[in-house]
């Protein structure tokens, strides 16, 4: 190689470099977008609890009032907590049901992250129709957001212990 050429070939090269390490810094911060594959298959979540009966926390929410009623708890990948806080992509199903087929219902929370929802944690709240999917309102909207069922969702699970999540 001539000198010139070699030359050439290392400003090519530094240049690559700088713009690469300046493209890192520009990274917006992560964001996790739930969707309908989100939850999809829910069922094979690794299962962290399975309850009955009443809780204090609970009251009337997700049937807790109602003996028939067993609540399942999903964690996808069995995601865990780290210093008091869910990662950024944390996917947390509840599915609500008893035999009689008169109580099915599944909610979900995700961990959006990228100040989504500062005041609540940057979680994000869903109900979900029996098959994993969003549910919609009576006006076709997705039943999902900061403050989805006039915020009961967010603000009852203040009260948890860790990160908003009462079960893990
Ligand atoms: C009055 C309190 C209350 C309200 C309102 C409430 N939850 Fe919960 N939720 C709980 C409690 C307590 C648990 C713990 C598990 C159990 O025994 O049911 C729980 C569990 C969950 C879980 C499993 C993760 C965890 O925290 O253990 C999800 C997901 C969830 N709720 C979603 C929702 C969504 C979505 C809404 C609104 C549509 C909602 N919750 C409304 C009290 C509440």
């Amino acid at each position: 190689m001539n000198k010139k050429l070699f030359f050439a070939f290392t400003l090519l090269l530094s240049g690559l470099l700088l713009s690469t390490s300046c493209k890192k810094e520009e990274e917006a911060p992560q964001e996790f977008i739930a969707n309908n594959q989100t939850f999809t298959g829910f069922k094979s979540f690794t299962k962290v609890a399975e309850n009955i009966g009443p809780d204090p926390s609970l009251g009337a929410a997700h049937f807790g009032n109602d003996s028939t009623v067993t609540r399942y708890i999903y964690f996808k990948d069995n995601v865990a907590a780290s210093g008091g806080s869910y990662p950024v992509g944390a996917v947390i199903v509840k599915e609500s049901k008893n035999d009689e087929g008169t109580v099915n219902m599944i909610v979900a929370m995700a961990k959006r992250g990228n100040s989504f929802n500062t005041q609540g944690g940057d979680w994000e709240w869903f109900v979900l129709t029996s098959d994993g999917t969003i549910a919609k309102d009576e006006q076709g909207n997705d039943m999902r957001g900061t403050a989805l069922l006039n915020g009961a969702c967010v603000s009852c699970h203040a009260g948890a212990e860790t990160d908003y999540v009462f079960s893990k």
